[in-house]
């Protein structure tokens, strides 16, 4: 019974042609409207193939939420290695995500793991592996263009500044054989770089705009057609799911939605997607996964929570800005944590709404005031994961 009930449902007709596509770690070939972003790596990272070791060079990609950053990064990353290898230039891209790897050495761990495989990385000391790749780079007469991506999830705010401070002092007289991209959503996550790497480094920032609208339905309709048969996607679905997401400019919002309705067309039979799957998709997407809050950075943890507790004491829909703020610095004393600073928790407040997780309005009684709510998501559920 049970075998056949999946090996049935294994052979139901399906829109899509290549789902894979639509998945997250997925890379495009083509990313429509980054080409200006795509330009400012090259000029940058020209000088590693024109005169390989001369410099050290470094961008930093900034944009929010599903912009684009970590798929530019990539391809860039991906291609100069192929051009390089054309041009006989041993060059090799390594992406890092500071999520998973939080510190100097884990990310040391993982450069080695990459360039080394089977080097046994138990027993060495973060510098010790640093020199261990340095080594093996002048040994081989190799170049390693490396991403830092999610730079705003490093907990030990000093592993880039050891990584960018060892490149130019200790090595300041060999070849230099490491090149960076540091991928942040805001410019605040570098605050803690000193002055002189963080001035070089602002030489060198590609920004990234949200996506419009009919920048998004471009995306949607070149995604769909490699991952979806021609007659599942009409106009009508492709505009719909660009307007959506044009709210928050997020390219994998966008894409979510049309891999989830392709999912509802599927469970229904349909070999088309309609508008209803795709309000069906949004109700899905809409609710905050667990996830993504507890991977938010940990003061911004505390913001979010110092919300639930003033929601729920005051049983109201909203809670102002100051409200807020004095929660938060008695969080944070309970902790024993230094609270952040007026300027940065507002840009918690943005990121928070940006993710979808808050709403906030601005009213004008007594005076400008800001006023923050919870979107799609119950008080008590948000504190019960933030506790
Ligand atoms: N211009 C584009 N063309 C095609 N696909 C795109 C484009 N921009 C983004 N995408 C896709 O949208 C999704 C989100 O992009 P990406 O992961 O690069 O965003 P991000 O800026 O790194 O976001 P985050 O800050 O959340 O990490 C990915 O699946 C990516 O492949
Ligand atoms: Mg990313």
């Amino acid at each position: 019974m049970t075998f056949d009930i999946i090996a049935k449902e294994l052979r139901r007709p399906t829109i899509f042609k290549n789902e894979g596509t639509l998945l997250p770690d997925y890379v495009p070939i083509n990313l429509i409207h980054r080409e200006e972003q795509m330009r400012a790596l090259s000029r940058i990272f020209r000088i590693m193939i024109d005169s390989p070791g001369i410099a050290s060079q470094k961008a930093i990609l900034i944009g929010d939420v599903g912009v684009g950053k970590t798929a530019v990064a990539k391809r860039f990353g991906f291609t100069l290695e192929t051009i390089a290898k054309e041009r006989k230039i041993n060059l090799k891209y390594i992406h890092v995500n500071c999520y998973k790897d939080r510190t100097f050495f884990l990310i040391m761990k993982r450069i080695i793991q990459t360039i080394m495989p089977g080097f046994p990385d138990r027993g060495y000391s973060a510098q010790e592996l640093f020199h261990t790749i340095w080594n093996f780079l002048d040994n081989e007469n190799s170049y390693l263009l490396i991403t830092l991506d999610e730079m705003d999830f490093l907990t030990e705010g000093e592993a880039p500044i050891y990584f960018l401070s060892r490149l130019s002092d200790e090595y300041l007289n060999r070849k230099q054989r490491l090149s960076l991209i540091l991928i942040v959503r805001r410019i605040e996550s570098l605050e803690d770089l000193d002055g002189r790497t963080r001035s070089t480094l602002l030489h060198n920032i590609v920004k990234f705009e949200r996506y419009n609208s009919n920048q998004l339905y471009d995306i949607v309709k070149m995604r769909g057609q490699e991952a979806l048969k021609e007659e599942a996607i009409s106009e009508e679905v492709l505009r719909m799911i660009a307007e959506i997401a044009a709210s928050k400019g997020d390219a994998r919002y966008a894409l979510e939605l049309l891999w989830r309705a392709g999912k509802y067309a599927d469970a229904e039979g349909s070999n088309r997607i309609l508008p209803e799957h795709v309000r069906k998709a949004q109700a899905d997407v809409l609710q905050i996964p667990k996830n993504i809050i507890l991977e938010l950075p940990l003061h911004e943890r505390l913001l979010l929570l110092s919300i639930a507790i003033l929601l729920k004491k005051k049983g109201s829909a909203h809670v102002t800005m100051g409200e807020v703020e004095e929660t938060y610095k008695v969080l944070c004393e309970e902790k024993g944590l230094e609270p952040r600073r007026h300027t940065q928790l507002w840009e918690y407040v943005q990121d928070l709404k940006n993710l979808g997780v808050l709403q906030t309005k601005v009213t004008n009684m007594k005076g400008r005031t800001t006023l923050i709510g919870l979107m799609d998501i119950s008080v008590d559920a948000l504190e019960s994961i933030l506790r």
